[in-house]
């Protein structure tokens, strides 16, 4: 992985760009726009994978969780597989057994996973990820469990959404460990994190303990993010982040 280098090295201010506004006006008396220079646009040089990893902590941050180095140089896909997705990623009725075994296939241990897991501190899940979980667990807190029903019914409305974290679902935090303690995981996989098993030890301290939680979120997110990136003349710079080069 030698491309690879850290946004938290600085560049020598010999080596460091211009400014955008030093490029658009360079040489200019007056703020009229110039003309396109000689110069060819900057195309091709950062990857979208590279921007979704840098993207994804910068998010974090802004909603208040920690942050980490984010190591560039990866280089974007050609190909997708479904069937390696369906396979290697797990899905929300997961067991405790397959989201361990599924995250140390990649490298990753199961602190690991308990942390990345808090990443859903933010965000939201449709209705056909947790209607099992809210019509069939034992394990849920029962006012939790109806309030989700009101929006999320025995069938129909596939598609409506839910917040993952009942308290906070727009900050970063450890409050997804504090519902899971009081039994109100949204999904079933969420939920097997604190279930009498391996995880709950771990869980109950981070709902304690949020710097520890941030700690372990920022490791594992580095680790994740190096998992066999394409470097060197692997694959491609995609022009247009939504669709391979034509
Ligand atoms: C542990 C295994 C995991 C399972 C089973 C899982 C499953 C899911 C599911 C089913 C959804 C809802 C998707 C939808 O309704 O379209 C979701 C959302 C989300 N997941 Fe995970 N996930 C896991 C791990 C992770 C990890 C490791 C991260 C990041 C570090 C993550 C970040 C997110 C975020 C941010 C959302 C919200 C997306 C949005 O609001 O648009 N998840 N996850």
């Amino acid at each position: 992985m030698a491309p690879f280098f850290s946004t938290t090295r600085r560049r020598s201010p010999a080596r460091r760009p211009p400014s955008p506004t030093k490029t658009l006006f360079a040489g200019s008396k007056s703020s009229t726009p110039l003309k396109p220079t000689s110069r060819p646009p900057c195309k091709a040089t950062v990857s979208c994978a590279d921007i979704l990893a840098v993207a994804a902590r910068d998010g974090v941050v802004k909603l208040g969780g920690p942050s980490w180095p984010v190591a560039l140089g990866r280089r974007d896909a050609t190909t997708a597989s479904q069937s390696a997705a369906n396979t290697d990623l797990p899905g929300p009725s997961s067991t405790l057994d397959a989201l361990v075994s599924k995250f140390a296939a990649k490298g990753l241990s199961a602190r690991d996973m308990t942390a990345l897991s808090g990443a859903h501190t933010i965000g939201q899940s449709q209705c056909q990820f947790f209607r099992s979980r809210i019509y069939n667990d034992a394990n849920i807190d029962a006012d939790f469990a109806a309030i989700r029903q009101g929006n999320c019914p025995l069938s129909g409305g596939d598609g409506n959404l839910a917040a993952l974290d009942v308290q906070t679902p727009n900050q970063f935090g450890n409050e997804y460990y504090r519902d899971l303690v009081s039994s109100r995981g949204l999904l079933h996989s969420d939920q097997e994190l604190f279930n009498n098993g391996t995880q709950d030890a771990l869980v109950t301290q981070y709902s304690r303990n949020s710097n520890l939680f941030f700690g372990d979120f920022a490791a594992a997110m580095v680790k994740m993010g190096a998992i066999t990136p394409l470097t060197g003349t692997s694959g491609q710079i995609r022009l247009n982040c939504r669709a391979v080069n034509p």
